[in-house]
């Protein structure tokens, strides 16, 4: 028996959630790193020409076959295909998909974790509690495991509440607050000593790395991870959208909100090495490259904050609060998936779907944690270097090949009924039916044999 589906209230109501997915650690933290060490504004260049020539149109494609169906992947799959065959292989996409949300969530949840545990550190610090502060900035098990169930706490509390009461509540109170962090930080970072060397960094383009082949499929991945696609995440959120919507424009927007906060956070993150170094921290390894990643979020930036005496402990507050909201509305978006999946395939209760699921979920976690060396990197690059655009290649071929382009057209036209003699409609079908599969297996093929 299906349960009866939530629904969006309004057009910004579905524009904060799927900003709220899209817009989270891959952009505050993943894309200016990244851009640091992969020849600054050349990597930008890279990535928005993938971003809206690639990652657009698979967005698009999710959307629209999820407001269609008003269904999890699954279904939705299933209902556009014309024979056993193509039925099939869409049942096994989207059960993929809800598993490659899964497994994204459960390494997610760690690393919010450590987002959280930073947050609390400086809460800690300007009460003087020292020595808690340091325990909460350590690596360890304990610390680990802690934060990393508080965060799916959170994130079941919120799914648990449904569509409008939970993602779309949520969203549209915490993206506000990540905006207003994240300017606040860029700007206060733009006062301090050292900052313009690190813009011209960001700024200064290098083609040369810009251009390896490695990197274009790198900058691939980040942008599908960005935008969410390939899992069915979008998908379920288009579900959740209303006729009247426009999509090509609400799908626009997204795209539009979550490059301008990668590149915004890129004004924070490269700036503020910079001004690190300026203060005496180290920000480059031994072989002269810039420090990246884990080791850049939790070891160069807070020893940064340790040189800016109190106004540091502050920074370091709003700084690690912003990366916990932006975690927590992407997080909301990946647990959504198996639970709208086992709600509507299998009539279970939202509350319970949710609870078992955020369980199962937990437990991932908790293995990789485990075997932190073993398991962290290989879970991260199989689902979001290989897995999400192998899926979204997937969704391509289901509009462009499977689907009937007669009830395609009717899809999109419902909120927009002039479509067809618009730009969208002359480019877009052919795009995601030939251009955007055939650079996903070039960029695939070309990245195994080189
Ligand atoms: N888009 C999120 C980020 O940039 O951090 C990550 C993400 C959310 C990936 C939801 C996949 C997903 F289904």
């Amino acid at each position: 028996m299906a349960s009866p589906r939530g629904e969006f209230s309004s057009r910004l109501g579905f524009i904060m959630a799927a900003a709220g997915s899209a817009v989270g650690l891959g952009n505050i933290w993943g894309f200016p790193t990244q851009a640091a060490s992969n020849g600054g504004a050349a990597f930008l260049l890279v990535y928005l020409i993938l971003a809206f020539t690639l990652a657009y149109p698979v967005l698009m494609a999710e959307l629209i076959i999820g407001r269609h169906a008003h269904a999890n992947a699954v279904n939705a799959l299933r209902l556009i295909s014309p024979n056993r065959v193509t039925r099939r292989i869409g049942t096994a996409t989207g059960i993929t998909g809800f598993i490659v949300a899964s497994f994204i969530l459960s390494f997610y949840a760690i690393v919010a974790g450590w987002m959280l545990a930073h947050c609390v550190a400086a809460v800690s610090e300007l009460f003087r509690f020292n020595g808690l502060a340091e325990w909460l900035t350590e690596f360890s098990f304990a610390r680990n495991l802690g934060f990393m169930l508080i965060f799916m706490a959170l994130t079941v509390g919120i799914i648990s509440e449904g569509v409008q009461q939970g993602i779309e509540r949520w969203s549209s109170r915490l993206m506000p607050m990540l905006l207003i962090s994240l300017v606040l930080l860029v700007l206060y970072v733009f006062t301090l000593e050292g900052a313009m060397d690190g813009l011209r960094v960001y700024l200064l383009p290098d083609f040369e790395r810009a251009l390896a082949p490695d990197l274009i499929l790198n900058a691939l991945g980040a942008a599908f991870f960005s935008l969410s696609l390939g899992v069915g995440t979008m998908l379920i959120y288009g579900s959740y959208i209303s006729d009247r919507e426009n999509l090509p424009v609400v799908g626009g927007l997204v795209t539009l909100v979550d490059i301008c906060i990668a590149v915004l956070a890129g004004f924070l993150v490269l700036p503020a090495m910079y001004v690190a170094l300026h203060n005496g921290v180290e920000i480059f390894t031994a072989t002269g490259e810039l420090i990246s990643e884990d080791t850049l979020i939790f070891n160069v930036l807070p020893r940064l904050f340790d040189t800016m005496g109190l106004a540091g402990v502050v920074v370091s507050l709003l700084f690690f609060f912003l990366m916990s909201i932006a975690a927590l509305t992407s997080s909301i978006s990946m647990l959504e998936v198996p639970v709208a999946y086992t709600i509507e395939e299998h009539g279970v209760g939202r509350k319970r779907a949710v609870v078992v699921i955020g369980t199962l979920i937990a437990i991932a976690s908790t293995v990789i944690l485990l075997n932190f060396e073993a398991l962290f990197g290989l879970v991260v690059a199989a689902t979001t270097r290989y897995s999400q655009p192998l899926l979204g290649f997937v969704f391509c071929v289901y509009v462009g090949w499977i689907w009937h382009r007669d009830q395609l057209l009717q899809e999109v036209r419902k909120g927009s009924d002039r479509v067809e003699h618009g730009l969208f409609w002359k480019i877009w079908p052919g795009y995601v039916r030939v251009v955007c599969p055939v650079i996903i297996l070039l960029i695939f093929a070309q990245s195994l044999l080189g």
